[in-house]
């Protein structure tokens, strides 16, 4: 689908926000699901910490580490010439400097060729993410429930459900677009919140959980195509049911290797008949019996 298109860019990003194109996101964590996000057209593709869960079994993305982020990503990179490549930033590779903040996301620029990156929350992020678009690398922001500080919210649970904690989000937001940020995410918020405040941010806003009204649309690459069988966020639809498949096709491979159903003669590499009794005649010899041990005299191939 996407071999005449030419790799997004940032300012077809905020083109598309003032147009009113709806932008498509994906995550991806390996190289056959990259193939496919480009070949399906998408606009954004996030190596998202959600592979912590997702790929690697944790119950959170805490855990994930930026050097296991940045094998995943290069990955991706190999599998994606036209979607914006997004390196998210985990937990703890940006929180504690600048410095850190910006190493973190020239590795990911560097060593796993990501356009941009993405990091969580505003307070303190505001000012890395400032740090890290001075630097040369853009940044996309994520509000809202921020899966990295999920225990300080509270637990996975949507965030912007009092005045309050709205306000905060919008805080927030306005913060990370003053400080550069080229689109931000939100996660888990209203419907009723998303629509006014995607009405009053300039840059892009990206959904998940957060209603019709946002800039774009993303989804976990494994919750998109019913591949993960972990806890499903209301905020989910599936395109497919990958994981029955999976187990599926996998359980029919089983069945048929204990069956001696596969493989069958089409799987199977021939040799010329005199090379086979040659090799016959080779292992008939009464010396190999001596030198290798065990029974001789049964060989049947
Ligand atoms: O890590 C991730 O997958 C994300 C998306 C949920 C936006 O941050």
């Amino acid at each position: 689908m996407s071999a005449d298109r030419p790799p997004v860019t940032l300012p077809q990003l905020a083109e598309m926000k003032l147009a009113a194109e709806p932008i498509v996101m994906v995550t991806a964590y390996d190289h056959p699901s990259a193939e496919v996000a480009e070949a399906a057209g998408v606009d954004l593709v996030l190596v998202g910490d959600t592979a912590a869960m997702t790929m690697l079994g944790h119950s959170s993305t805490t855990p994930v580490s930026l050097d296991e982020m940045l094998v995943l990503a290069k990955a991706v990179r190999r599998g994606v010439r036209t979607p914006l490549l997004i390196g998210d930033l985990p937990f703890g590779s940006y929180e504690g400097s600048n410095e850190r903040a910006i190493e973190s996301a020239t590795r990911y620029v560097k060593e796993a060729g990501c356009d941009v990156v993405k990091l969580e929350r505003g307070g303190l992020s505001v000012e890395r993410a400032r740090a890290i678009i001075r630097a040369g690398i853009p940044v996309m922001g994520h509000v809202g429930l921020t899966p990295q500080t999920a225990t300080a919210l509270g637990g996975f649970k949507a965030q912007g459900r009092t005045a309050d904690s709205a306000v905060r989000i919008a805080e927030e937001a306005f913060a990370l677009q003053a400080a550069g940020c080229f689109a931000i995410v939100f996660e888990a918020v209203p419907a009723a919140i998303s629509e006014v405040l995607v009405s009053k941010l300039s840059v892009p806003v990206i959904g998940i959980g957060a209603g019709p009204a946002t800039d774009g649309q993303v989804l976990v690459w494994h919750d998109l195509l019913g591949i993960y069988g972990g806890r499903q966020p209301k905020f989910v639809r599936r395109y497919a049911e990958l994981r029955e498949e999976m187990i599926r096709g996998v359980g029919e491979y089983a069945r048929e290797v204990r069956e001696r159903a596969f493989p069958a003669a089409e799987h199977t590499y021939a040799i010329e008949p005199e090379e086979l009794e040659a090799f016959r005649r080779y292992l008939d010899q009464e010396s190999l019996a001596a030198s290798f041990g065990g029974d001789w005299s049964a060989t049947e191939i």
